[in-house]
């Protein structure tokens, strides 16, 4: 909801509140944002300045406009306001100095000036400015999202001067707080190890959150949250902050004697310039901001609820995606048909439902130092072609997915031998190289529409379900042979690949197309624009992933999140881990399996088997549930409930196992109240060989460790897990907690220890209980309905 109180704009979610207000000299000041409160009037809300401060500067002279101190919500430089601000616009007869006054409002239904964009918001406020001696229009715009309490913002600059300006930061968002005291969590990282959370407190000066890398980067996630100290996963006060934007981003926090808090973010102004021509105009990204008072988990639901219905579109918008075989740690660039057939056809008995080859199809390609752009399959590794390829897959009752990596060109290959100057680079200069590839140039307009051909005959050439459209190298060349002013490579780059992906994505609607950069190395809202889902890492080792799945969390919805089960020895750290616990923990999100299942035992076979119908039978839990980070003692936790709360299951993750370990327990919010729930473990069974020479205490005779016998044994004889099962009202999974059984410590063993050891995992169901109170009163343990 927009409300307009003269001078003063109310914009309201369903939780929050957002004031913001102008002054008659025309500066637009920052009121509030937070939670939702009643307003009978905004003037409390105003700073009140009476003598100022020393040293500072008077807005045009203004008694009380004392510029450097006041919340502003956009800023210009030259005005006396000396920290960051939101727009630097520069041209040699003007320098850089801008004077922005507000002019005007206008409330819209709907607005897509940004590209990509949000959809489906509620209302717009629009605000007009000017900077009469410039001529420069700056508009702002607000859209609001009530429901997943967020808003979102950007701003437009126009050029209704005569003469060019450059833009050297024009910023989606400003957000001044009151106050300091806020700790800045970051998602950082590398290859194969993505988004892992950190925070600082923030304290005088600026940090800044970041990529130059040309894209958004594993480095710093445009996701940047600001949470009061305190404030934990289900209580208290937190900001989320995001960037519909794939390229280089920057989000700045600035703090200083004023003792409040300035955010900017937009695109980064690193190796940015942009030529603004005489009546031209220049939209910067949307940002979505979004506030919570009750906690981390529930900023994390707000981004969730955005994304899959304000950012996911068309048909994969709120539709399960399916469980995929991917055969790239299965065979690398060995690409055999007859072998990956009965790939397949494993594939099909466990009930996989979705084929995808990976790297190594096309052209030369045995290795990753030839062929990219040259998108032709290899007859010596398909001799039926694709067509015949995706024929024989589809013949097997699976869908057929491709991996391809349009960005990107080899030297060695017949596109660069045709088109040299195609590939970026830097003349007189021996470009950069990664992965033995080359980036090609879209800012080019002649690149992109070879591309858009080249790609729309390739998904026309046989039946394709899925690509995996990949991205294996940054940008450092940054130098586009048709453009005349270098700094706007970078960005210019960026919006050619959404002109590529839309074209592809509007014309091959029913694919489902999964970005990938390296694993995650273009995590953002801006792909999911297009995209549909991400490929979290190439990091699938459990251990790794518990801390990549829970640091993308907080921003991104695991509908998006795609999550393969891989073989052991890991192959990014060579770690072993249990079959079950890799399942565990790739249910959270969708769920693919990365690994040649014609390696895997009969027994492991089975395992798969029924973890892919578990899957399936929680599937939409898993994928659209409302997703929670667990709050208990020792190990992490995740769980997703239904809508009604209803339903709930909880992934239980373990990481080392300690003798003397405190007692597990869990609590879980989100259920109702009054319901009464089945709290129960889903049964695992337990291989007696991780009991080690244990096992002589209770053998009658002496088992080898390892032994032909120990083998044997561990075959046929394989125990289930304890067995924990409660009756429980929601009020107290929530505020009493379930007390786990004892884990194995090394104290001895009895039916209901949990054997855990390191890296073991337990998957609950939270089930509405049938059972009538009054059996319950009657103390009635257990009856076989339920
Ligand atoms: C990097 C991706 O992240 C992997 O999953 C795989 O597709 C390789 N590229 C193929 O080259």
């Amino acid at each position: 909801m927009i409300e307009v109180r003269e001078p003063y704009f109310l914009l309201e979610t369903e939780s929050s509140s957002y004031v913001l207000s102008h002054t008659t000299s025309g500066l637009l000041l920052h009121g509030y944002y937070g939670k939702k409160v009643k307003f009978a009037d905004f003037r409390f809300l105003s700073e009140k300045v009476s003598t100022g401060f020393g040293t500072s500067i008077l807005y045009e002279g203004n008694p009380k406009e004392d510029i450097g101190w006041l919340n502003q919500e956009y800023s210009f430089c030259g005005s006396g306001d000396f920290r960051e601000t939101a727009v630097m616009v520069y041209n040699e007869a003007r320098g850089y100095a801008a004077n922005f006054k507000y002019e005007g409002y206008e409330i819209l239904a709907s607005d897509n000036h940004a590209v990509p964009f949000s959809y489906g918001e509620n209302e717009v406020l629009k605000l007009n400015l000017i900077d009469a001696a410039r001529k420069l229009r700056l508009e702002l715009y607000y859209k609001v999202f009530p429901s997943c309490d967020a808003i979102t913002r950007y701003a437009r600059l126009i050029n209704e001067a005569e003469e060019n300006y450059q833009i050297e930061r024009l910023c989606s968002l400003q957000l001044d707080l009151s106050g300091s005291n806020y700790l800045m969590m970051t998602f950082d990282g590398a290859w194969a190890k993505e988004r892992h959370l950190h925070e600082r407190p923030l304290s005088i000066g600026t940090i800044v959150n970041d990529s130059k890398t040309g894209f958004s980067s594993n480095i710093h996630n445009p996701l940047v949250i600001l949470r009061k100290p305190g404030t934990s996963e289900n209580s208290g006060e937190c900001y989320g902050i995001n960037l519909l934007y794939s390229g280089n981003h920057m989000t700045k926090a600035e703090t200083g004697e004023t003792g409040k808090t300035r955010i900017l973010s937009g695109i980064n102004d690193y190796a940015f310039r942009f030529t603004l021509h005489a009546g031209e105009d220049f939209t910067a990204p949307e940002a979505v901001l979004t506030y919570s008072s009750q906690g981390l988990n529930r900023m994390s639901q707000n981004f969730h609820d955005f994304v899959n219905h304000h950012i996911v579109r068309g048909k994969w918008k709120d539709r399960m995606r399916p469980i995929l075989i991917n055969t790239w740690e299965a065979s690398y660039f060995h690409i055999d048909e007859k072998h990956l057939l009965k790939l397949a056809k494993k594939a099909k008995e466990t009930g996989i439902e979705l084929f995808v080859l990976d790297d190594g199809w096309f052209s030369a390609r045995h290795d990753d130092t030839s062929s990219l752009g040259d998108w032709d399959p290899d007859p010596r590794k398909l001799p039926k072609g694709l067509d015949g390829f995706s024929k024989a897959i589809h013949q097997l009752g699976l869908e057929f997915g491709l991996w391809i990596e349009p960005e990107m060109i080899s030297e060695n290959s017949d596109l660069c031998h045709r088109y040299p100057e195609w590939a970026v680079r830097i003349p007189e200069q021996k470009p950069g190289i990664g992965r033995n590839q080359l980036v090609l140039d879209l800012t080019n307009s002649e690149v992109r529409n070879y591309l858009i051909g080249k790609m729309s005959a390739l998904f026309s050439s046989c039946h394709i379900d899925y690509v995996k459209w990949d991205c294996n190298r940054n940008i450092t060349d940054m130098y586009g042979s048709g453009l005349k002013n270098q700094g706007e490579f970078f960005h210019r780059y960026i919006l050619g690949l959404y002109e590529v992906l839309g074209a592809l994505t509007e014309k091959f609607p029913d694919i489902l197309f999964e970005g990938c950069a390296s694993g995650g190395n273009r995590f953002d809202l801006g792909m999911l624009c297009y995209f549909p889902l991400i490929w979290t890492s190439d990091d699938t080792d459990y251990l790794e992933r518990l801390s990549i799945q829970a640091g993308t969390s907080y921003g991104y919805p695991l509908s998006i999140m795609s999550n393969h089960v891989s073989s052991v020895p890991n192959h990014q750290t060579l770690r072993m881990t249990p079959l079950a616990s890799r399942f565990a923990l790739a249910c959270f999100g969708v769920l693919g399996y990365e690994l040649d299942l014609t390696d895997l035992s009969a027994a492991e076979l089975k395992e798969v088997r029924k973890q892919i119908s578990f899957y399936k039978n929680n599937r939409r839990l898993y994928q659209f549930g409302r997703f929670y980070r667990g709050e208990g003692t020792g190990s992490s936790f995740f769980y997703v409930t239904d809508g009604s709360s209803g339903k709930a299951i909880l992934g239980f993750f373990q990481t080392l196992i300690h003798p003397a370990m405190p007692e597990d327990i869990i609590r879980i919010p989100g259920m109702n109240n009054d319901t009464l729930y089945v709290f129960q473990n889903v049964l695992q069974k337990l291989d007696i060989r991780s009991f080690g020479g244990l096992i002589n205490m209770v053998s009658p005779i002496k088992i080898r460790i390892n032994g032909r016998l120990h083998r044997l044994l561990a075959r046929v004889y394989r125990p289930d897990c304890e067995t924990e099962r409660y009756l429980v009202y929601g009020d107290a999974l929530r505020d009493a907690g379930i007390h786990l059984t004892q884990q194995f410590m090394g104290t001895g063993y009895e039916q209901d220890t949990r054997v855990l050891g390191d890296f073991g995992t337990r998957i609950y169901m939270i089930t509405a209980s049938q059972l009538k109170y009054r059996l319950l009163k009657k103390n009635v343990p257990e009856t076989k309905t339920e």
